[in-house]
């Protein structure tokens, strides 16, 4: 592995495994290609803009003719895909872009990878693929269930690769991440939203009664997983990759609360999410018995996130000002409307 295409790597997940590879491998070269989308930001990759190591094209996955140009042009052997539409909230409302980037830019991605006889392709999948669980937790070989466009277009895009180790032998990794926090994640998602909400002295929209679980999994982690699977996984497999940490979304909610000194009184119970799954879970055991296993703590994560929040306003709050303002209002409005204390 030497010329290393990361597709959505100005986004949360890629931008953090593009600073871990360029910092950990002195020999290999990273190409980011990404459409730079509303969660795509280039302020992400500002640590490492001017590492001879790193080049940047701005492209669609979708798009067969930059993919090629851009394999052709760096030589490229491996291709990770974060690429992707990643809110499970905007899938509700706008499906149309998941199936074209999560679905076909994906097989795009696999078609230009076997034609150019790439060495390693490693798609980045998520545990909503499963859908949801109420005791014990997903293997591996479990059905996947998936219950909202976006998990449901995620299912496919890994299932394609799937069918590309199956029928091409073309070498395909995959790795199930469970729900991820950190900098630089686009404040659409529950954590960053919260956090920078609370610090605004914004209300914090709980949907339903905020009982639902998730398994959280540091970014670093995230990344440094990626990189193991990615050296160290067997063509064909796939990996769950979770950070064994369930907690309600309610605990979360006061965990924040009371990090940033805040009152509860921000919390408002909104009208849930439709489809909404219960809980995820992740049986990581496969990828623990190949040596790899999450470096940080929880809590000590969290504690660092919240802060990086409360440093960096520079990073969030034009995102706040931008977009971001038309989709909040569009999801949030008549939620907070109707909302109870
Ligand atoms: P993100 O939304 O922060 O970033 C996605 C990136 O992909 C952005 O930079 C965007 O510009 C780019 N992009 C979108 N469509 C594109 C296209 N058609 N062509 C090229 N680039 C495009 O997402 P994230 O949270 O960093 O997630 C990265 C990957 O990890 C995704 O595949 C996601 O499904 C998966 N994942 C995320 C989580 C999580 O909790 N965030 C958990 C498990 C798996
Ligand atoms: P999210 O961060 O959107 O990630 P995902 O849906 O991919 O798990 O949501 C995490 C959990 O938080 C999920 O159960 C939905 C809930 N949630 C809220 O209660 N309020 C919100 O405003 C958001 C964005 C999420």
């Amino acid at each position: 592995m030497k010329n290393l295409l990361v597709t959505g790597g100005a986004g949360f997940i890629g931008s953090a495994f593009v600073r871990h590879i360029l910092r950990t491998y002195p020999n290999y070269h990273v190409v980011v290609f990404d459409k730079l989308t509303y969660a795509g930001n280039l302020n992400n990759l500002k640590e490492v803009a001017s590492d001879a190591r790193y080049s940047f094209v701005q492209g669609d996955i979708a798009d067969r003719h930059t993919v090629e140009q851009a394999v052709k042009d760096h030589q490229i052997d491996t291709i990770v895909n974060f690429a992707a539409e990643s809110h499970v909230d905007r899938s509700i409302l706008t499906p149309d872009a998941f199936i074209q980037t999560d679905v076909v830019g994906t097989y795009v991605l696999l078609e230009v990878g076997r034609q150019y006889g790439i060495t390693r392709f490693h798609q980045v999948s998520t545990d909503e693929v499963y859908g949801t669980i109420s005791s014990g937790s997903f293997k591996e070989g479990d059905a996947l269930e998936p219950n909202s466009p976006y998990s449901a277009a995620k299912a496919s895009g890994e299932l394609m690769a799937r069918a590309y180790y199956e029928t091409y032998k073309m070498d395909v990794v995959i790795t199930r991440g469970s729900n991820t926090f950190g900098p630089y994640h686009y404040p659409e998602k529950i954590m960053p939203l919260f956090i920078t909400n609370a610090i605004d002295n914004q209300p914090l929209p709980v949907y339903g009664d905020g009982k639902q679980v998730r398994d959280w999994l540091y970014v670093d982690d995230h990344a440094m997983g990626i990189d193991f699977v990615l050296h160290h996984g067997q063509a064909g497999q796939v990996y769950n990759l979770g950070g064994g940490n369930e907690r309600y979304n309610i605990d979360i909610t006061h965990q924040i609360l009371n990090r940033l000194g805040k009152p509860e009184s921000l919390i408002r119970y909104v009208t849930d999410r439709p489809g909404h799954d219960r809980r995820y879970s992740l049986d990581c055991t496969k990828l623990h018995a190949l040596g790899w296993k999450p470096a940080h703590t929880f809590e000590s994560a969290l504690q660092y996130t919240v802060q990086w929040y409360v440093d960096n306003e520079w990073w969030w709050r034009p995102i706040k000002d931008g977009e971001f303002k038309e989709y909040y209002q569009r999801q949030y409005a008549e939620r907070l409307k109707t909302a109870q204390a």
